[in-house]
């Protein structure tokens, strides 16, 4: 959705984005992992590798649950975070930590396929810089230029934030970088970009739960302020997925 609105921009977001309402959210997790297994293989079948983005909360932890139940080739998979708070991976908050006891730790996923972003360094903006850089090395692009991961998921916020994109903060600006550094209630964050979630291959929402209403109004209506809804601001050129249990797509009709 484009952030000023650009009709022909709005229509191509209508048209192009895949809705899914599920019945509950085990419903919505399924058809999650069914959905993150075909783009992971596609990808593996086409390029002989596969990168995935991570999203943190709580609503994607039964999906890496789930994952970690599958038998993938695992020596083909990349991990990436799209997001992270600013703690250590011990720290009950953390994404990271929160993947690693679901899934990672339960498969043989070579250490050097797991790409965390890093959280030690005293500034955040330095840390965000290391990780940019990073990603620049894994995926041999230069500066100026934004890599293509394969999927990205993403959760939203009942503010309508994504990843650590919060409402009428400076990230939702940066559009010469992959990685920045997010603010929530003061609380740094790092996290992906607008550009670097537009560049993905396919980009995949999964959203649960009645407070998840009124932001999904807002992010689905035809004219709304992206910078109070940043959701709205995920327009990848690939493909864009919104997987919604009922208690938050009922909003939809
Ligand atoms: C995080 C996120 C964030 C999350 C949403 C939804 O670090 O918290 O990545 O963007 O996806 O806040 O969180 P829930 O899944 O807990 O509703």
């Amino acid at each position: 959705m484009a952030a000023d609105g650009n009709l022909m921009a709005t229509i191509r977001w209508q048209i192009m984005k895949q809705v899914e309402i599920l019945a509950d959210k085990t419903a919505l997790i399924q058809q999650a992992l069914e959905l993150v297994l075909e783009k992971l293989h596609a990808a593996i079948t086409a390029r002989g590798i596969a990168t995935l983005a991570l999203s943190g909360g709580s609503t994607p932890k039964p999906l890496y649950e789930a994952l970690a139940q599958q038998d993938l080739p695992w020596d083909k998979l990349h991990i990436f975070w799209g997001d992270e708070r600013y703690v250590p991976p011990t720290h009950p908050d953390s994404n990271e930590g929160m993947a690693r006891q679901a899934w990672l730790n339960h498969v043989p996923i070579p250490a050097s396929h797991i790409h965390p972003m890093p959280t030690d360094a005293s500034d955040p903006a330095v840390a965000a810089e290391r990780y940019e850089h990073d990603i620049r090395q894994f995926f041999q692009v230069p500066p100026g230029r934004f890599p293509s991961l394969d999927v990205i998921l993403l959760g939203m916020g009942d503010d309508g934030h994504t990843a650590s994109l919060f409402p009428h903060t400076a990230a939702l600006q940066v559009q010469d970088r992959l990685i920045t550094v997010g603010n929530k209630d003061g609380q740094p964050r790092l996290t992906f970009t607008v550009p670097l979630i537009n560049q993905a291959r396919c980009v995949v929402f999964i959203v649960a739960g009645a407070s998840k209403q009124p932001a999904l109004a807002q992010i689905f209506a035809p004219t709304a302020d992206a910078m109070m809804y940043p959701s709205r601001l995920i327009d990848p050129q690939g493909e864009l997925w919104w997987l919604l249990d009922r208690e938050a797509g009922q909003v939809l009709g």
